[in-house]
């Protein structure tokens, strides 16, 4: 008899088959008992009828613990009373282990924190399950999306001898004999050599960020995608995020419909991001937008920006509550940007960057610009930034040999993950969080 695997089950009606799997919970009506089974690729439900297995296996059937490992033989039935439209009429059942204790994730409410604490035990349940198949949907995809454009992948390293986003937020690692090292905060610069050396690169690595604050939507190890092309414009590069954010949206609403379904998202922003078209509007014009509803609507609380500030997450918040899908602003002042963008030619104050921003007050998914790509105004803005010259040689180098415009991005994975599937808290939009206030499991 077969071994099947619960997702492809329709193909089975009719037949009997084996599920090896676990038991998420059970209950039972005298002669009937009613098995909820999981076995990784889905979930679905097993009824035992008495008579129709033998006796002592419907016995035991009653007596099992969640979490039991089970190996479960019987009839694959189309039910449309059932979860997921098929039931399995159980002929036999083998239990492969029992819990050895009570298994501490049960059917009623748990808190927040005990369900993390848990992370281990909770990635078996629905709604981990689901936000983290979207999230592998969607790395493949992001995979497939830049190998289909000629993109070479380039891993950038972890450790690092110097700074790209800022100074404040770096994780320091002790070398030897004194000598320190960083976790990365972007693997950007690795791939602007990148860029050089194969023309389209992308980066997919962990990245890290020593946030010391409490946020819906910062950890403090995350992954990000940076692409990196070179002689491409900032308007070739808003286009690039916009087809990415398209097959990225569309790939999941067809092949991640039920994990959708299960997190219970309102599918129909994600609808009209699939279509592209990003609205485009100026830093300036941001500014202006958001005093004008907070103006509008003294209830939100908003604190009125000045020109030159940067946007708080309730600010982005408010704006992206206009739009029915993300929104790039771009040409931000260059006094609160990294060192390495390219001033506007139209107004110096301003650089040429782009920040995508996703809808329902999800806020930034995406921040890139154009590279400054002369050498004497990159050396410098490093002056500028008090940053130290001598680790960004081999970066100068890349301006003087061969330099040319160029252009890319860093999307936040799970930032994205968190939006796609209309979670609160970026905590779950990621296998095992490392945050302020969490560093377990
Ligand atoms: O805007 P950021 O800081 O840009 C860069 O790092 C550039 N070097 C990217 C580039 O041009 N190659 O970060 C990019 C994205 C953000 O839009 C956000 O999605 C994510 O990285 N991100 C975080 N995600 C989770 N937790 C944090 N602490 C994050 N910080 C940034």
């Amino acid at each position: 008899m077969q071994r099947v695997f619960i997702e492809e089950i329709a193909k089975y009606d009719g037949q009997e088959v084996i599920i090896r799997g676990w038991l998420t919970g059970r209950r039972s009506k005298g002669k009937i008992h009613f098995l909820q089974l999981r076995d990784g690729t889905g979930f679905m439900q097993a009824t035992a009828f008495k008579g129709e297995l033998p006796d002592a296996e419907f016995e035991e059937a009653d007596h099992l613990p969640q979490e039991s490992a089970l190996e479960v033989r019987g009839l694959v039935r189309a039910d449309s009373r059932a979860p997921g439209g098929y039931e399995l009429s159980v002929r036999g059942l083998r239990v492969i282990s029992r819990p050895s204790r009570e298994y501490p994730i049960t059917p009623k409410e748990h808190g927040v924190d005990f369900l993390m604490d848990h992370r281990h035990l909770y990635l078996r349940h629905r709604r981990a399950w689901a936000v983290l198949r979207v999230r592998d949907e969607l790395e493949r995809a992001i995979h497939d999306f830049f190998h289909a454009r000629g993109f070479v992948r380039l891993d950038a390293p972890i450790l690092t001898p110097n700074a790209v986003e800022g100074t404040t937020d770096l994780f320091e690692v002790d070398l030897f004999d004194g000598e320190k090292a960083y976790l990365s905060q972007s693997g950007q610069l690795y791939a602007e050599a990148g860029a050089m050396a194969f023309g389209k690169v992308y980066t997919f690595g962990p990245t890290f960020r020593a946030e010391r604050s409490k946020t819906r939507r910062h950890l403090l190890e995350f992954w990000m995608i940076e692409p990196e092309v070179a002689f491409m414009t900032h308007e070739e590069n808003m286009q690039l995020q916009e087809e990415l954010v398209v097959y990225l949206v569309g790939r999941v609403l067809e092949n991640r419909k039920l994990e959708l379904e299960m997190l219970e998202r309102d599918t129909r922003v994600l609808q009209t991001t699939a279509q592209g078209r990003y609205p485009r509007i100026s830093y300036t014009q941001a500014v202006e937008m958001v005093n004008q509803i907070a103006q509008r609507k003294p209830e939100l609380g908003l604190t009125p920006l000045q020109w030159g500030d940067d946007f708080g997450a309730p600010h982005e918040a408010a704006l992206t509550a206009q739009f029915d899908r993300p929104i790039f602003v771009e040409k931000y002042p260059a006094a609160i940007k990294a060192f390495y963008m390219q001033p506007d030619p139209d107004d110096p104050r301003l650089v040429k960057n782009a920040d995508m921003l996703a809808p329902e007050g999800v806020g930034e998914i995406i921040g890139g610009s154009e590279r400054i790509h002369d050498p004497e105004l990159l050396r410098q803005k490093i002056r500028e930034h008090n940053l130290p010259e001598e680790v960004f040689d081999w970066y100068m180098d890349l301006r003087l040999f061969g330099t040319v415009p160029h252009a890319g991005f860093g999307i936040g994975l799970e930032r994205t993950v968190r939006w796609i599937c209309g979670i609160e808290h970026i905590r779950e939009a990621i296998p095992f969080p490392r945050m302020y206030t969490r560093m377990r499991p």
